[in-house]
């Protein structure tokens, strides 16, 4: 055995990367998945915030069980299937995606950074992907429009006046917007209990506990004292209220939205609305058909993330029943705990057309801002054509359920 110097061996293994001297690029050099960027928007974001986006209804028991349902699937890989170049291109409406997931509409965003709505939108359209504008966005339909040539779809919640939902979706046609998602699970808005304890209103208001918050996350306090302040901006100005003065959302939400929505009601958005609709929040086999009988385009199978009825199943579980017993009549969208790539091809193979997630995006947005989401969208497309790469499948056609492994 030939001996070689101490010096040597060192040599042959030290090597001093460039220092990074950008704070939000070395932020994000230490974060390899989604987890770990909803670590680092923990760190970053006041907690008032933090919870604001992170927690659920109740127990939180849906919200767990969501991601729980894709731990509990794992994979039957196939192997020697000669599968050379892996494409996730895909279709969802008719039109191209450049893999199956849309980003799902996520009210304030802005909370989370300045840039907000615009960030995702701008970063969804490199991305590839179909943006969701919340009703309650901070950007305004025509806002985001302006900085984003991809596709928007905008969500609609039933305002009790319905003349401002038609007028929104008249706005939302008029900026090409491709779809229209009427969200149907939130007749009152579910009790989360980590903003009811915090007192927690929109915009955070600034008293004794949230300016020790504040000034403990002195980067999100910053930024967002020299924004300008942030409203609903899809109804500034409005009688209804644009959260100009802080308001509690179940507040907001138990005053302004009508829980008696019903199904004429979505035959009534069919008059103002030529284009697709999604129904999202439908949670049962039966609704689904329900929708599917009255022509929906597309059926977002969802809870919204656990934020509203404790208890409501998970809705990876959903997808297979849901698509066998539409049997191809509307698009089939999983919507709830997708956090990677791997997520997104068991919802796939299982029968929906596309997943949809919420959380994913919010995280990479207050751990890094506009250059977070890019990563969370990156690396969920990098995941994907490695699952189906290990999976032998070759196309996102591919996927099937004999490549799952179902409990
Ligand atoms: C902070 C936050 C705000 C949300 N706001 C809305 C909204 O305005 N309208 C809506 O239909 N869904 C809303 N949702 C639900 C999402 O559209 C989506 O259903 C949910 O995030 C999916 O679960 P995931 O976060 O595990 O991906 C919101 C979710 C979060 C986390």
């Amino acid at each position: 055995m030939s001996r070689s110097s101490p010096w040597e061996t060192l040599r042959s293994v030290v090597r001093f990367g460039r220092i990074e001297t950008d704070p939000v690029e070395r932020r994000l050099a230490r974060a390899a998945s989604v987890a770990d960027l909803r670590r680092l928007a923990r760190r970053r974001l006041p907690g008032g915030v933090f919870d604001y986006i992170d927690g659920g209804a109740e127990d939180e028991r849906t919200m767990a069980a969501n991601q729980a349902a894709f731990a509990r699937v794992g994979f039957r890989p196939r192997v020697l299937r000669g599968v050379e170049k892996v494409e996730v291109g895909s279709t969802l409406l008719g039109k191209p995606l450049a893999y199956p997931l849309v980003l799902a509409p996520t009210g304030f965003t802005r909370i989370a950074d300045p840039e907000g709505e615009l960030a995702v939108a701008r970063a969804a359209q490199r991305a590839g992907l179909p943006y969701t504008l919340s009703t309650l966005s901070t950007r305004s339909i025509e806002e985001v429009r302006a900085v984003s040539d991809g596709r928007l779809w905008f969500q609609v919640y039933a305002w009790r006046d319905r003349g401002l939902v038609k007028e929104m979706v008249e706005r939302a046609a008029a900026a090409r917007y491709e779809a229209l998602v009427l969200t149907v699970d939130t007749a009152m808005l579910g009790r989360r209990e980590r903003d009811v304890r915090r007192g927690f209103s929109l915009p955070p208001t600034i008293g004794p506990g949230t300016l020790l918050d504040g000034a403990l996350h002195p980067g999100w306090t910053w930024a967002f004292v020299r924004s300008e302040p942030i409203r609903f901006a899809n109804v500034a100005g409005r009688s209804v209220g644009d959260g100009a003065s802080p308001v509690t959302l179940s507040d907001y939400i138990n005053t302004q939205f009508d829980p008696a929505l019903a199904w004429d009601d979505v035959d009534w958005l069919r008059s103002v609305w030529d284009g697709p609709l999604v129904l999202k929040g439908v949670q049962t086999v039966d609704d689904a058909v329900l929708a599917a009988e009255r022509g929906v385009e597309a059926i977002a199978l969802s809870n919204h993330g656990g934020r509203q009825l404790d208890g409501a199943p998970a809705t990876f579980p959903l997808v297979a029943p849901v698509a066998d017993a539409v049997g191809g009549r509307s698009e089939i969208i999983c919507d709830g705990g997708v956090r990677r790539g791997s997520d997104i091809a068991k919802a796939v193979a299982a029968g929906a057309t596309a997943a949809m997630a919420g959380r994913a995006y919010l995280y990479g947005l207050g751990a890094a801002g506009e250059r977070g989401v890019d990563r969370v969208l990156g690396w969920l497309q990098a995941d994907l054509t490695r699952t189906l790469s290990l999976l032998g499948a070759g196309r996102i056609g591919d996927l099937d359920r004999s490549l799952l492994d179902l409990p």
